[in-house]
């Protein structure tokens, strides 16, 4: 790589300038400067004959800096005095507040390791928010020490099935590998650690009352039919073994969520919402006598009432709700920060209805979908997200108020491991989608696709060079 700049995403302003700066050491002999004079998000690279500046309005800002000077410095050419480095003035300042990427590391547990390569990548692409959906039907990731069952049992299912999972299919064909891992506190505290140095939030989702089977499955008691025999599950799709609405399953995942807090500082917890079934609370006689004594006038009306109940852990706390766009329909907290991924028109619904809203619609940025043609690529999903409709994606939907809009606090990426089962088809899916991705997130110029690819091409070595596996471009 040289003389040619290539920064992804690409600053808001990039202004060349004349002539070089040679230096032995252009990386440690920069001058990094906090200032007043700029917003807390902004910073500014200024590069003469003279010297390197980098100045920022906050030590965050700063890092920003960092990592775009050092894509920078990959434009630098040996002479004989050091390296040249290229005039240039850079403004920039992100878009958006929340610039997120979804990693589900309960359908198939990735290693520690890997998570934090996902944080480099995170950070090398200036996003700041690490989404970690820690449990599901198939897999419970997370250590809870009051109950231990939850990883004992709920981390490990004997196979898995094999193929595509299709609508209404009943018979399956399993691989016979026992599959399953969870992170402990201490590698938990560990990936939040590095994740914070590089300015990253990690946010923990448990996704509740649906998408539990794993933990009904440590622990029988928090279903609705407790006698039934119910494994991890080893199929994919939307399980109707969801939690039920007694006071000791509340009590339970309250304790699981106090513990979750005092491992994530996390201002952000995701608690799900998402795709829950009712068909066992229509019939459940315990589920049955809580809609009567609330007055509720449908069983799926217990989802509101059953989070509302366990997010005042959160609340407690001062640590604020984030849910799939369900929640909207399900008499949420009016603070709730809502993922809208059904489509963007669920974004729409919920800014409307007044919530803080991340845009993670899966026609846009679903990278379990397909990013080419499904005879040649391995097997997903299904979908079709290339490359391209990511960079087109825009953020905010037309036709909102600016006060609507304002509301639209960032967007998210979004990686479903039901057919990723290691960190190197996790690469293929993510990478490149997510220098597109992050793009839009930044709020980079929307020059041409054309000039996309070709700041993309060298910066592909910038992945390979984190160790993570990326699909070459067409
Ligand atoms: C989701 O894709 N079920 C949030």
């Amino acid at each position: 790589m040289s003389e040619q700049i290539a920064i992804v995403p690409a600053p808001r302003e990039l202004v060349a300038g004349e002539g070089h700066w040679v230096s032995a050491d252009p990386a440690a002999e920069a001058v990094r400067t906090v200032v007043e004079n700029l917003g807390e998000t902004e910073y500014r690279i200024d590069v003469t004959p003279d010297g390197a500046r980098l100045s920022a309005g906050s030590e965050e800002s700063l890092r920003y800096a960092d990592q775009t000077y050092r894509q920078l410095l990959d434009a630098a050419t040996e002479t004989d005095g050091g390296l040249a480095v290229p005039a240039v003035h850079i403004a920039d300042a992100p878009r958006f507040g929340w610039r997120g990427l979804m990693l589900d590391v309960a359908r198939h547990f990735m290693p520690k390791e890997f998570v934090l390569r996902v944080i480099d990548a995170i950070a090398l692409h200036r996003l700041n928010v690490l989404h970690l959906h820690l449990t599901d039907d198939q897999g419970w990731r997370v250590q809870i020490d009051a109950f231990p069952k939850l990883t004992e049992v709920g981390a490990w299912r004997p196979e898995t099935m094999v193929g595509k999972m299709s609508h209404g299919q009943t018979e399956f064909t399993y691989d016979g590998t026992r599959h399953g891992g969870f992170y402990t506190k201490d590698d938990l505290r560990e990936i939040v650690a590095y994740a914070a140095e590089r300015g990253i939030t990690v946010v923990p989702e448990i996704d509740l009352p649906g998408h539990m089977q794993a933990a009904i499955a440590a622990y029988p008691e928090l279903g609705n039919n407790p006698d039934s025999q119910l494994g991890v599950r080893q199929i994919w799709g939307i399980s109707d073994d969801v939690l039920n609405v007694n006071d000791e399953t509340v009590e339970f995942v309250r304790t699981v969520l106090r513990e979750v807090l005092d491992t994530f500082p996390s201002p952000y917890i995701h608690l799900g919402g998402d795709e829950c079934p009712d068909v066992q609370w229509r019939t459940s006689e315990a589920a049955q006598a809580r809609q009567a004594e609330l007055g509720l006038t449908d069983a799926g009306q217990l989802q509101g009432w059953f989070t509302e109940q366990v997010a005042a852990v959160l609340t407690e706390d001062g640590r604020r709700l984030v849910g799939w766009d369900e929640m909207v329909e399900t008499d949420c907290p009016k603070d709730a920060v809502i993922m809208a991924w059904r489509s963007a028109q669920r974004g729409e619904v919920a800014v409307k209805a007044g919530h803080e809203t991340v845009m993670a619609p899966c026609e846009s940025v679903y990278f379990d979908y397909y990013q080419g043609d499904p005879a040649t690529e391995p097997l997903a999903i299904g979908g079709n997200i290339p490359l391209r409709t990511v960079y087109d994606f825009e953020v905010i939907p037309p036709g909102l108020s600016a006060e609507e809009e304002a509301r639209i606090v960032g967007t998210q990426c979004q990686i479903w491991t039901e057919y990723m089962e290691d960190p190197e088809r996790v690469g293929y899916m993510l990478f490149p989608r997510l220098s597109a991705f992050a793009e839009r997130a930044w709020g980079s110029p929307k020059t041409s696709y054309d000039e996309f690819l070709a700041r993309l091409r060298p910066h592909l070595a910038r992945i390979e060079a984190l160790g993570l596996n990326y699909r070459p471009l067409d």
